[in-house]
């Protein structure tokens, strides 16, 4: 039977690197035409020339702190392929540092980069998505749920994300679109390395935690199977995240107390 994305327009942001590559790469294996945008062409024509149907993969540079780019890439897509079916927004940031150190457009970034890129892409594709009965899928974090130290700009924007998706997904269910957040613990990527400082400088170091995290893939099969089967939500991390989200729900006193017992990077 041939998959349920054979041939379907898929958007995903963030796809030069880590979660994203990995999907763009499993949908393209999957049939889907895969338009991929990040700031680094570079990598993404790298993405393009190792897939196995380079002709199913546009690429669109641009950068999702800017709402002309994302209107540019939803106009491509429009232009290049005549629809849009998915859209997974993905590109994000980070940051390691104590709130009161950290300078202001380090906070502003985050918003920027994080969440409100992804209400311009909401606000740019959700009529292209309701023609489709499409999907729309956005990577949060387990920092969307609960929130640990030296990450108070970025909690706040995942958080800010995980309420926007919960809100849109009630608007969209009379018009059959699929809204789904993903929640990822720790992931094996550049994450870590591509984080802010406090400074507002990229910090260059890979952590620990982040290191035996999940596989992009992993976290790229578990939002495939999500897709397929228009879940809501898609955990996807270790036992660990796992049980922590469970005590910030249930015992959240409980879980500050293991936070400031346990080394947080
Ligand atoms: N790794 C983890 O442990 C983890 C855990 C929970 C959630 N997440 C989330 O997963 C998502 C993907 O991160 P990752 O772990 O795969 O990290 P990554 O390897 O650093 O990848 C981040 C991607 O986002 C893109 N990006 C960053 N800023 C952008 C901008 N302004 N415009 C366009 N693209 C931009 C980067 O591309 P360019 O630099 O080329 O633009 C890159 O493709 C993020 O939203 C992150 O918050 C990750």
């Amino acid at each position: 039977m041939p998959d349920i994305f054979l041939n379907k327009v898929i958007l995903i942001t963030g796809a030069s690197s880590g979660i994203g590559r990995a999907t763009a790469k499993l949908f393209a294996e999957k049939g889907a035409k895969v338009a991929v945008m990040a700031r680094t062409a570079k990598k993404l024509e790298e993405l393009k020339k190792e897939s196995a149907n380079p002709n199913n993969i546009l690429v669109i540079p641009g950068d999702v702190s800017k709402e002309a780019d994302c209107i540019k890439c939803i106009r491509t897509i429009r232009k290049e392929w005549g629809a849009l079916d998915v859209v997974i927004h993905n590109a994000g940031v980070t940051m390691r540092g104590i709130a009161e150190d950290t300078e202001m457009g380090v906070f502003r970034s985050l918003m920027e980069t994080n969440y409100y890129s992804l209400v311009y892409f909401y606000k740019h594709s959700v009529k292209d998505l309701k023609l489709t009965h499409g999907n729309f899928v956005s990577v949060a974090s387990m920092m969307g749920k609960y929130s640990t130290q030296l990450r108070a700009g970025y909690t706040a924007s995942k958080h800010a994300m995980v309420g926007f998706m919960d809100s849109v997904r009630l608007e969209l269910i009379p018009a059959g679109v699929h809204v789904m957040t993903v929640i990822p613990g720790f992931v094996k990527t550049e994450m870590s390395k591509n984080a802010f400082g406090a400074d507002g400088k990229k910090r260059g170091t890979q952590d620990a935690r982040i290191a035996a995290g999940l596989s992009p893939e992993q976290v790229a099969f578990d939002i495939y199977n999500g897709m397929k089967n228009r879940k809501r939500e898609v955990v996807s991390s270790h036992f660990k995240e796992k049980f922590a989200l469970f005590l910030s729900k249930w015992s959240p006193s409980l879980l500050d107390k293991l936070l400031l017992k346990i080394p947080v990077i």
